[in-house]
């Protein structure tokens, strides 16, 4: 028996379909089986930390439950080989958060297939600051690199580009040289934008376009992580032998498009999936984000929260009124 108290967000569901947030005392005994127990250090907040929140089952199957998909810490206590206590480690994704309690709890305990070294030149912390978000934003840019898109090609434009993936996806891309053009629905965040490396910011309603079929030529690429109407018009001003990624659905998960732009301008679409991403992919973006991948603006885009302010946080991301990325400090 480990009765070792520990500090961690519950999300309970108070009465039917009516779910309640807070910071309770919970023991390791209560974590669920795995051969990994790391003390977490930092989180991160994601969308669909905010999901698992207000009791989205298509996230989180039963409560109470731990929500958090990030977690950065310190290897406790380890069954297996591979992994020892003092390791630096990172868990993302998988069942972490979602039916497996997570990293918005100090402790969390998981398989060690889960568990990703960390990699020289990133702190935990740092690990945190790109979380899901940057590991998804990264997987998008690892599919533009393999499919030829040059920062020469042209622009590159990300949607959804104030949030977590889209705001590291924007700092990334700068990063490797690419015109990045920034889409936002928020009237004052030009200047965000401009810091992480944007060249040109762009008003949601000045992308969406419903009725033409195809429209002027004008991104090499697309990261997109709002789906809808979003991604139909992004894809119908895609340049000739474009690739776009889409990973998200804050805008609607439909896609109603045409076959046009595929057979006439020869353009790919490519859904990224970062939760059950295999390790060798995984790893290799870890690798990227903590070499020359790594923005030198990380820390701007980044805002470091404590546990206490998760739940007013979570739910500004379901508002749609997310700043950059919020890191969560747990120890
Ligand atoms: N496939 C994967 O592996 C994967 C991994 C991580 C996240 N995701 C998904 O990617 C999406 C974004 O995640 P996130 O963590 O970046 O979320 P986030 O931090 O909440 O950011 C989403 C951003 O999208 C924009 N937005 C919100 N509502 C919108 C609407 N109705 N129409 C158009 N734009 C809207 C807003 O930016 P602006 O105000 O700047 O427009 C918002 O800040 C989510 O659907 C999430 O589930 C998928």
């Amino acid at each position: 028996m480990n009765e070792t108290l520990f500090r961690a967000l519950v999300v309970e569901e108070a009465e039917p379909k009516r779910f309640v947030s807070s910071i309770k005392n919970r023991s390791l005994d209560e974590l669920p089986a795995g051969e990994v127990l790391v003390r977490v250090h930092y989180s991160a907040l994601n969308y669909k930390d905010a999901l698992s929140s207000v009791g989205n089952r298509g996230v989180t199957r039963s409560y109470p439950h731990t929500p958090g998909v990030d977690a950065s810490g310190v290897v406790a206590a380890s069954d297996d080989p591979r992994f020892a206590a003092g390791d630096k480690v990172l868990v993302t994704s998988y069942d972490l958060g979602m039916n497996t309690d997570g990293g918005l709890g100090e402790y969390i305990r998981v398989p060690a297939g889960w568990v990703v070294q960390l990699p020289p030149g990133l702190s935990l912390k740092e690990a945190m600051m790109f979380g899901t978000a940057g590991l998804t934003a990264g997987l998008m840019i690892a599919v533009l690199v393999r499919n030829g898109v040059k920062p020469e090609r042209g622009p590159v434009l990300v949607t959804g580009a104030t949030g977590g993936v889209g705001s590291l996806a924007v700092a990334i891309l700068a990063k490797l040289g690419y015109e990045v053009a920034a889409v936002t629905g928020k009237a004052d965040a030009a200047d965000f934008l401009k810091s992480l490396g944007a060249a040109q910011v762009v008003s949601r309603e000045s992308v969406i376009e419903t009725k033409r079929p195809l429209l002027k030529e004008q991104w090499a690429g697309v990261v997109d992580v709002v789906g809808g109407d979003m991604l139909a018009s992004a894809l119908k001003a895609t340049r000739y032998g474009a690739t776009v990624t889409c990973a998200g659905l804050v805008g609607s998960p439909e896609l109603n498009t045409s076959v046009f732009p595929f057979i006439l301008r020869g353009i790919s679409l490519v859904g990224i999936d970062s939760a059950e991403c295999p390790m060798a992919p995984r790893v290799e973006v870890w690798n990227k984000l903590a070499s020359e991948w790594k923005p030198d603006c990380l820390e701007t885009l980044t805002t470091e929260i404590t546990l206490d302010e998760v739940e007013a946080h979570l739910r500004a991301l379901l508002q749609g009124k997310a700043h950059g990325h919020y890191v969560v400090k747990m120890a």
